[in-house]
């Protein structure tokens, strides 16, 4: 349902990714790994349209994609979910959502259904300004939020960098029950969770996949992924 294929993308003169290629089939989670630097989340921003590739082409549900301005990506279905976890502070969790059931078209109440089935504690948020959140409070309203509407493909970048074990579990949680629903192209260097969820992993050095395991069941066995984090 989307493939990549020999995606150069450069800031400037500086190439960041090079030669990228990779295919996800429909209801697959890919992981993507690799170092700092690597070029993970300017990956993630080219396939939203975010950034114009240098190279290559970006297929989706068989349609060239690369180009299309995110907002009509959005449109098609492509969520994409920022390493930086930005809400709109001011306003509370339940606006928040509204936002999102607006841009997508989807009902509101239909919209606060996803979320709170996804994880009922956020009901007791609703009223609360979004950011007074916490950090995995926040992570788990924005992947609740790029639910609404009819999502196909998710984009997520390091949904549980920096937070609490307790969030980390709760948010792999959420992604195990969306395994099947949606396909996703997810960053994560944690490798429990990767290991738990992945269908295929890619790794990433230096803009380039250095290597890729596209057999699940070869994912819980693989060892040495430590080295490329
Ligand atoms: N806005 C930018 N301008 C110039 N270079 C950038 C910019 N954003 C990222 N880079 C560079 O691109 C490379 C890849 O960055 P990034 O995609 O953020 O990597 P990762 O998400 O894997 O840590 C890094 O060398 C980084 O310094
Ligand atoms: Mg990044």
């Amino acid at each position: 349902m989307f493939a990549v294929k020999h995606l150069d993308v450069a800031y400037g003169h500086a190439l960041v990714l090079h030669d990228v290629s990779f295919n996800v089939r429909k209801g697959q989670m890919a992981f993507f790994i690799g170092r700092n630097g690597a070029g993970k989340t300017t990956l993630l921003k080219t396939i939203m349209g975010l950034m114009k590739p240098r190279k290559g082409s970006i297929t989706y549900q068989g349609k060239e994609v690369s180009g299309v301005p995110p907002e009509e990506l959005y449109a098609q279905g492509l969520r994409y979910v920022a390493q930086e976890k930005k809400v709109f502070g001011n306003l509370t969790v339940k606006e928040n959502i509204e936002i999102a059931a607006y841009a997508s078209g989807e009902p509101l109440d239909r919209a606060l259904e996803k979320m709170t089935a996804i994880y009922p504690k956020l009901t007791n948020f609703m009223k609360l300004k979004a950011g007074q959140l916490s950090g995995g409070q926040r992570q788990i309203l924005l992947v609740g939020r790029a639910l609404v509407g009819a999502p196909k493909l998710l984009l997520i970048d390091e949904p549980t960098q920096g937070l609490a074990a307790v969030v980390i579990e709760d948010i792999a949680t959420i992604l195990k029950n969306l395994k099947d629903q949606v396909s996703a192209v997810i960053v994560e260097q944690n490798l429990a969770i990767v290991k738990e969820l992945a269908d295929c992993v890619f790794i990433l050095k230096e803009g380039k996949i250095a290597r890729e395991i596209v057999e699940k069941t070869e994912i819980a066995d693989t060892k040495g992924l430590e080295e490329y984090l």
